[in-house]
């Protein structure tokens, strides 16, 4: 039976698209396990589709001989969400052989690609055009556009340019049928009715596969400017985003903080990078600013609201990028934790949102209730503060690296992390999604009402469940 399934999957992509554990030297690794390391799959097969047509055809083969397939672009998500599971009889589905640029439009401010083109391949088009497309995350070198809107990813543009979604105007995607739905016409206002393109978005590769997108592209700034200042508490913090955000309105594009821990680990792992302090900070704050006038323009505004800052005691430390290399440099620092902590060895993620409003004193109470229970805790607390997202991460004890003494208490942190992000008002995903890793949370904090709708969609959208099920939902 997988062989006759198997030579239908070759007669629609060509032997050599079709991977297999059977194959001399085979090395399936890559495609099966996931960016931390927390699952290892086993594939019945990778296939490697080149057009819309064969991603088509192979999602009806796979309907028809009841395998399911997992959507999969650079494989970074954080939520193991895009490997296959362990039955040996799922198809991975990589959409990275779609790479082409398909239109660009200047008048239209607009760009359409295909789903597995990697990001920052879709930044340089857009930049050797003179234009700028602001979705920029850690994984930029390796994420694809499909991933990217499969998990409406986020990253450090949103306080000025939104998530994925708010970036893309048009979608391809081949339905669990093999059909294919086309709106490529890059349209900014259409209502004609629901909005499909936003229930594909943010899916996760479990209503739709993603074959082509339209994205929203902007005229490039005249000048960027990075700022790197310590500040003296979360509370500061926040004052200081309240501030920026009314002198810069909507020239800030960037305002990221980083702990002590964090910039800790990233010193510790990478002796050569460096925070520009001589004194530790509580916290520190990147603050992007975007001029579309002139460089002169950015710095003086930068400098005037930095002069407030340091009056108000909101800043203790300040410097202001003097070079691209610079400004690279403080952004690399920032760009560094993730990998840091992967290094560093097994710690828990806490990808939360709340209202901006509520972070310093959610951050006092659960600093706090942690340190308490649980002595000698180290908590790696980042993010996108301008957003409200923090990533509250935990890292295993200096003399716990494979995590053993962290795994027999992780279900009490994270438990009592999401409980009280609940009783401020936040949630438990804002950015990586639920893959298979936050079904429970989904269940215990999201409303059971909404569940259920969501339900009912995958059970229309995908009655044969051949689009990576078990993820978002538990399996029914
Ligand atoms: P994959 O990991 O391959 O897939 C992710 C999900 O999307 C899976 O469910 C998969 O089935 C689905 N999918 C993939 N392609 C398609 C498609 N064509 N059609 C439909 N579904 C599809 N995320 C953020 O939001 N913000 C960050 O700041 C951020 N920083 C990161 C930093 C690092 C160092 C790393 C490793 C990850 C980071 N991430 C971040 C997470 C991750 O990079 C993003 O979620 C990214 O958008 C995933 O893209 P991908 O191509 O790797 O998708
Ligand atoms: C980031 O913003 O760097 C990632 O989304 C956070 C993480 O790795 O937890
Ligand atoms: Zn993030």
């Amino acid at each position: 039976m997988n062989e006759v399934f198997l030579s239908v999957l070759r007669s629609i992509v060509g032997v050599a698209n079709v991977l297999t554990h059977e194959d001399p030297g085979s090395d399936l690794g890559a495609w099966e396990n996931d960016w931390r390391g927390l699952a290892q799959g086993r594939a019945l097969a990778v296939v490697r589709p080149a057009s819309t047509q064969q991603v088509a055809d192979v999602v009806k083969a796979c309907g028809a001989h009841g395998i399911s397939l997992v959507p999969q672009g650079g494989n970074t998500g954080l939520v193991v969400g895009s490997t296959p599971d362990a039955s040996g009889r799922q198809v991975v589905l990589s959409l990275r052989g779609m790479n082409k640029v398909r239109r660009f439009d200047a008048a239209n401010a607009t760009i359409t690609v295909e789903a597995g083109c990697v990001l920052q391949a879709v930044q340089e088009a857009c930049e050797r055009e003179g234009f700028l497309f602001p979705l920029s995350l850690g994984a930029e070198g390796s994420c694809t556009i499909g991933g990217n809107l499969g998990t409406n990813a986020g990253g450090t543009q949103v306080i000025r340019f939104g998530n994925a979604r708010d970036l893309c105007l048009g979608l391809e995607v081949v339905t669990a049928d093999g059909g294919v739905w086309t709106d490529l016409s890059g349209l900014r206002k259409d209502n004609t009715g629901y909005d499909l393109r936003n229930l594909f978005i943010g899916s996760e590769g479990t209503l739709g596969v993603i074959t082509a997108a339209t994205l929203k592209i902007f005229p490039l700034p005249v000048a960027t400017l990075t700022s790197f200042v310590a500040a003296p508490s979360v509370h500061a913090a926040v004052d200081l985003l309240k501030l920026a955000a009314a002198r810069l309105g909507p020239a800030l594009t960037g305002f990221e903080l980083m702990n002590q821990q964090a910039l800790a680990l990233v010193a510790a792992r990478y002796p050569q990078q460096r925070v520009p302090f001589h004194e530790v900070s509580p916290y520190c704050v990147l603050l992007e600013a975007s001029d579309h006038e002139s460089e002169a323009h950015g710095r003086a505004l930068l400098e005037q609201l930095m002069e407030t800052a340091f009056e108000r005691e909101l800043v203790t430390d300040a410097v202001i990028a003097e070079s691209l290399a610079q400004s690279r440099a403080l952004w690399h620092v920032r760009e560094s934790i993730t990998l840091a902590q992967a290094e560093e060895g097994a710690h828990l993620k806490h990808d939360i949102s709340l209202p901006i409003s509520a972070i310093p004193l959610f951050v006092d109470e659960i600093d706090r209730v942690l340190q308490q229970q649980f002595a000698g805790i180290r908590i790696v607390n980042f993010g996108h503060l301008g957003d409200g997202n923090l990533h509250y991460n935990i890292q295993a004890g200096v003399t716990d690296k494979d995590g053993g003494e962290l795994s027999r208490v992780q279900a009490r942190i994270t438990r009592t992390v999401y409980d009280s992000v609940a009783s401020f008002g936040g949630t438990f995903s804002a950015e990586h999604g639920i893959g298979s890793l936050k079904l429970g949370e989904l269940q215990d904090y999201k409303p059971a009402a909404a569940v259920r709708l969501m339900r009912k969609l995958k059970d229309v959208l995908d009655p044969g469940n051949v689009l990576n099920p078990g993820r978002v939902l538990p399996l029914g």
